[in-house]
């Protein structure tokens, strides 16, 4: 079976094309390399021994991407990460973040909502704000978005159960990722973070590396049990596994709705004191930290309910918080060697 994997170069999507290569799937991969390099094509290859097509195409391009569909009539499944994902470039730039997360995913469903299409959508935790309830469900209500990026993950869904309504073959799963983290086992493959990393853990291992000075913890005043904010931090090869759980589920036709909604965390939240402390134990550094102010636009507490992704995809998490640093660390290292 034929799998188009948008942004499948990379850090969560070159994961998916590993795991689908290795249950057998055939994937193509689309990637304007905006925000990865080419060499991750090589580094896939050399953990699955099975080059994936790969097409430099820049989905904003609507006749490009026309071209494409044109030229590939055979796709089955398709899996959906191109987007911009950092949260303040999205405040100074919102049309960007409009053209390339929005527009974008317009094109990719004019083309594909006539057919027999299975797709899988990377949506966010960030849809959900600061939750009434935690854990958070996938009932809870979607609150006004805290920047134009997580606007865009709201939008790309609203747009995807618009479309499904009106066209019966398109089936769509949208996937509530919470925060990713971690690498392959073999380090081949993991996250490249462009300039200073705006997320915790890569400046953490950056920090660990002595490519930055110091962490900055953001706020220990919150009303938790340290005072530091919570988070569920998901191993990236556990995430890659519940897309193909997902992707199974729709080219099966085992889906009850043609758009279906499921959280993609571990179900447990963990305070970023507690990340430091557990990154310390796994990697044996200990960290260079200090508390600075609470960073705007942060929510508390942010943690999955994960029971209908574990009862219906029948997907189960199983990295420890631990493991996934380690993992992250290993990855960090061998990157610093290679530069
Ligand atoms: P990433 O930047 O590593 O991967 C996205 C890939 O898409 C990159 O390789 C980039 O070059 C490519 N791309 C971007 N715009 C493109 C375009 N116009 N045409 C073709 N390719 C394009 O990001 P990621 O962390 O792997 O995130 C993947 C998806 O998951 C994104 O949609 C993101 O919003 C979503 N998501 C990420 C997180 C996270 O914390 N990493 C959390 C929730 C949701
Ligand atoms: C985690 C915690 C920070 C950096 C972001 C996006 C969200 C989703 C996941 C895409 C917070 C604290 C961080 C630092 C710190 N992505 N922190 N020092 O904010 O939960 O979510 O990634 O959809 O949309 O907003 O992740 O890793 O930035 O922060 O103290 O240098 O670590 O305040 O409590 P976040 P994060």
């Amino acid at each position: 079976m034929k799998i188009l994997v948008t942004g499948g170069l990379g850090y969560i999507g070159s994961h998916v094309v590993v795991e689908l290569q290795e249950k057998g799937y055939e994937v193509i991969i689309i990637d304007n390399l905006s925000n990865t390099s080419i060499d991750v094509l090589d580094n896939i290859t050399s953990i699955t021994g099975i080059r994936p097509t790969f097409e430099k195409i820049d989905i904003r391009y609507k006749e490009e991407l026309h071209a494409f569909f044109k030229r590939h009539n055979s796709i089955e499944g398709i899996i959906h990460f191109a987007a911009s994902k950092a949260v303040g470039e999205s405040v100074n730039s919102p049309l960007l973040y409009y053209e390339n997360n929005v527009n974008a995913l317009v094109y990719l469903l004019q083309n594909i909502q006539n057919n027999d299409i299975s797709l899988i959508f990377s949506s966010s935790c960030t849809v959900y704000g600061q939750a009434e309830q935690l854990p958070v469900t996938e009932n809870a209500p979607i609150k006004p978005a805290e920047s134009p990026y997580g606007n865009t993950k709201q939008i790309g869904e609203e747009i995807i159960r618009d479309t499904c309504k009106v066209k019966p073959n398109l089936k769509a799963i949208a996937l509530r990722y919470f925060n990713p983290i971690g690498a392959h086992q073999s380090a081949k493959i993991g996250e490249l973070p462009i300039g200073v990393p705006q997320n915790l853990v890569p400046y953490i291992t950056q920090t660990a590396i002595g490519l930055r000075k110091q962490l900055s913890v953001y706020g220990n005043d919150y009303p938790t049990r340290d005072g530091t904010a919570i988070r569920d931090y998901i191993h990236v090869a556990d995430l890659a596994k519940a897309h193909v759980a997902a992707l199974s589920r729709l080219l099966n036709r085992k889906a009850k709705e043609n758009f279906e909604i499921f959280n993609v965390g571990t179900g447990t939240g963990s305070t970023v004191m507690e990340v430091i402390t557990a990154f310390e134990k796994a990697s044996g550094v200990s960290l260079n930290y200090r508390i600075v102010d609470r960073r705007a636009g942060d929510v508390v507490e942010a943690y999955a309910q994960t029971d209908k992704a574990r009862n219906i995809l029948g997907w189960t998490p199983t990295y420890s918080l631990e493991e996934s640093l380690a993992s992250s660390w290993k990855w960090e290292k061998i990157v610093r060697e290679k530069k």
